[in-house]
């Protein structure tokens, strides 16, 4: 018995413009997203790069709604990565009073719908309105259960592996842990995802095909699915098209494919 749930595909005019089958059983646990594209999408149109990082959250607020209707757990943004910092500081700026504005504007729509809100990456890095408003929303949202909301800010790949190594090399050289114990499980326990699986999918809008330092440890096995799209324009529609086409992929994890 096919267990799938009919889902309703609305387009961006809130309408339903036609119904598209997904099988809860391919719903990805965890799908992490580069979102790329808000500086492009505003040059575009002769607008402020700012104006597309403002629209990108807008975005973002319509992917993780729809993350939540089909059932994902955890769903990880690539918000702000440690390379980020070499931005000009009016656009660095400009995007943390953003950060900090969308979150205390969003906090209670976090508690209600269930969705608890985390974070990896260097938060100390981040100026202190901000860190104060993800201390408050972090709190207040860490009982809920839904969905796992991660925000990767002042997060770079190799600095959390490096903080693993450091974390595990302290503990071997006060025999907390021996050589032989150190295994990818014992590794991955030390990163700062410990607490979610390793993505099934990762979305990267604006066309670009690199990781540009997100998640490297944990994508080993990671799906991707890369689009021109710019991330402003990355609505609840081509993300489940995006599902659709992870639906189809077959994983084998350097087995032999299964027949049926
Ligand atoms: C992604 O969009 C948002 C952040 C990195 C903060 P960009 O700002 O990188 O947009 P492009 O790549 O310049 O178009
Ligand atoms: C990656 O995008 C970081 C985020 C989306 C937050 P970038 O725009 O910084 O990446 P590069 O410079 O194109 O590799
Ligand atoms: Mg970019």
């Amino acid at each position: 018995m096919n267990s799938a749930r009919g889902y309703e595909q609305q387009g961006n005019n809130g309408g339903a413009t036609h119904c598209s089958l997904l099988d809860s059983r391919n719903i990805p646990e965890h799908v992490a997203i580069i979102m790329d594209g808000n500086g492009r999408w505003a040059e575009k149109r002769n607008l402020a790069r700012i104006e597309g990082h403002r629209e990108g959250l807008n975005a973002a607020k319509e992917v993780v709604q729809t993350a939540l209707e089909v059932g994902i757990h955890y769903l990880t943004l690539y918000v702000f990565s440690v390379d980020n910092w070499k931005r000009p500081y009016y656009e660095i700026k400009a995007l943390m009073e953003m950060f900090e504005d969308f979150l205390s504007k969003n906090e209670e729509e976090l508690v209600e719908k269930g969705i608890k809100l985390v974070t990896i990456g260097r938060r100390t890095d981040l100026p202190k309105g901000l860190q104060k408003q993800l201390l408050s929303t972090c709190k207040k949202t860490e009982s809920n259960f839904k969905l796992v909301l991660t925000l990767a800010l002042s997060y770079g790949s190799r600095l959390d592996i490096l903080d693993a190594v450091k974390e595990i090399v302290k503990k071997a050289l006060l025999g907390q842990v021996k050589i032989s114990d150190i295994n990818e499980e014992l590794f991955k326990s030390h990163l700062s995802t410990s607490f979610c699986p390793d993505p099934d999918l990762l979305i990267r809008t604006s066309g670009e095909m690199r990781l540009s330092n997100f998640l490297l440890w944990e994508s080993s096995y990671t799906e991707f699915y890369f689009t021109n799209t710019y991330w402003p324009d990355f609505r609840r529609q081509e993300f489940l098209e995006a599902l659709g086409t992870f639906a189809k992929r077959q994983r084998r994890f350097g087995q032999v494919a299964v027949k049926n």
